[in-house]
């Protein structure tokens, strides 16, 4: 669905695009990227204060236009997520908000084959070292709490400062949708679940442990793009904050579990020495399934508050078999700590949340090159801002 609100200006401005932008001070902004004979403009269209004082993360139901927003609530004991049902016009009108364990940071889909008319997510809070689950009607956009699964530390990890506690990070959905995965940046741990096909709920399975100290974040899942490529090979890149670290699994489902093999491991400079202060932050494949693209926060590789975006190799350039990973460079984040990003297939673009700078950039993607493009938009809101999500 496209919104309808376009400046017609001399006949030559479309609408290329909408977007959703969580800022720290309390707002998801609709912002609407047009172009206009090769100039792109960010414009806000519409903005919502119904996510409660710290929006964290977006999670987008595109089909039922239903976006799902996660309040981090910094200062506060517990966090809390909104639906927002999405009008024609890019309005955001809550549905329901259900206060939830503090520090919610990441959350992500999956869903049972048992329960068909639901669908479910799972949610990483870092400040409350938790994993919660959701049930939705994703018609209707209610959620339930269904799962709670809270952590301790016998001790403190390598970085006490950091591994004071578990800190949930992030939530991975693996390929088969049979198992989702939650990094653990305090605990040096994924926690693995497997989803009961019948009921939804997620069981714990044993967990992938990662380098002492090294703090994972986030990660993403490779498989070949095309199904029918006779190569079955699924890896799995995480991203580990303390670290700066990139480590690739080969992941194999033994008699119905999940096992990984670790086969390489380097940083976000792909090996050389990390700058001072850096701090890796998110992880996505490229469009075409054959480039790693990493955040780099607060490096400023580019000069004072422009930091870095780090390309990798992972694939043949038909994105179906998977090959020796390559460090391809780092290019400009155009601003600092680029704490999350996505990359839009349809568009070549990549809209970077840029929380130190207080603003969105998109910038292109050259699927051709494996390359990020020049900067073509950017738009200030107030606020740091943490995530960004396409729409369309
Ligand atoms: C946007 O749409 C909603 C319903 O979807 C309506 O309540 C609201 O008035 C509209 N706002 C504008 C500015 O058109
Ligand atoms: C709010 O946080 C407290 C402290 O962690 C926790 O016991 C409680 O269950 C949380 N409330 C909800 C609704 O999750
Ligand atoms: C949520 O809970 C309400 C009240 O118990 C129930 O009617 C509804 O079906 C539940 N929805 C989901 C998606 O679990
Ligand atoms: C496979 O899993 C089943 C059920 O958990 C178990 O009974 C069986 O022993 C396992 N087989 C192997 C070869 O591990
Ligand atoms: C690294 O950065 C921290 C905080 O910005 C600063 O306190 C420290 O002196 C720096 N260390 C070096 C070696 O530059």
């Amino acid at each position: 669905m496209r919104i309808a609100l376009v400046p017609l200006l001399f006949g030559a401005t479309s609408v290329a695009s909408t977007l959703y932008a969580a800022s720290y001070a309390g707002t998801v902004t609709t912002l609407s990227l047009s172009q206009s004979r090769g100039h792109y403009e960010l414009e806000t269209i519409a903005q919502s204060s119904d996510c409660g004082v710290n929006p964290s993360w977006l999670m987008l139901d595109r089909e039922h236009r239903v976006l799902y927003c996660l309040d981090e609530a910094v200062d506060y004991t517990n966090g809390t997520l909104t639906s927002l049902a999405i009008g024609a016009n890019g309005t955001l009108t809550r549905i329901v908000q259900r206060e939830t364990m503090a520090g919610p940071v990441m959350s992500q889909f999956y869903s049972a084959p048992g329960l068909p008319n639901r669908k479910f997510f799972a949610v990483a809070h870092y400040e409350g070292s938790a994993v919660t689950s959701y049930s939705l009607d994703p018609i209707t956009g209610v959620f339930n709490r269904s799962q709670t699964f809270t952590y301790t530390l016998a001790q403190p990890g390598p970085n006490a400062e950091r591994q004071d506690a578990p800190h949930s990070h992030g939530v991975i959905v693996d390929p088969t949708g049979q198992f989702v995965l939650v990094p653990d940046l305090g605990a040096d741990l994924v926690r693995i679940f497997y989803v009961n096909p019948a009921t939804g709920l997620l069981e714990p399975q044993a967990p992938l442990v990662a380098a002492p100290g090294s703090g994972p974040r986030h990660g993403v899942f490779w498989t070949p793009k095309e199904a029918a490529v006779g190569q079955h090979e699924t890896m799995f890149y995480l991203v580990s904050e303390l670290s700066n670290g990139l480590t690739g699994y080969r992941v194999s489902y033994p008699n119905g579990t999940i096992s990984f093999s670790e086969f390489y491991t380097t940083n976000s400079y792909g090996g050389a020495v990390a700058p001072n202060a850096s701090k890796v932050a998110e992880i996505s494949l490229s469009p075409q399934n054959n480039r790693i693209v990493l955040s780099n926060r607060g490096d400023n590789t580019f000069g004072t508050n422009n930091d870095s975006m780090a390309v990798f190799g992972c694939a043949d350039a038909t994105g179906n078999v998977a090959t020796n990973i390559t460090f391809n460079g780092l290019y400009p984040a155009y601003g600092s700590y680029p704490r999350q990003f996505e990359m839009s297939a349809e568009n070549e673009m990549i809209a970077e949340a840029l929380q130190e700078s207080d603003a969105v950039v998109v910038t292109g993607w050259n699927g051709k090159t494996g390359k990020p493009g020049p900067l073509l938009a950017r738009k200030s809101l107030v606020g740091q801002v943490v995530a960004v999500v396409w729409d369309s």
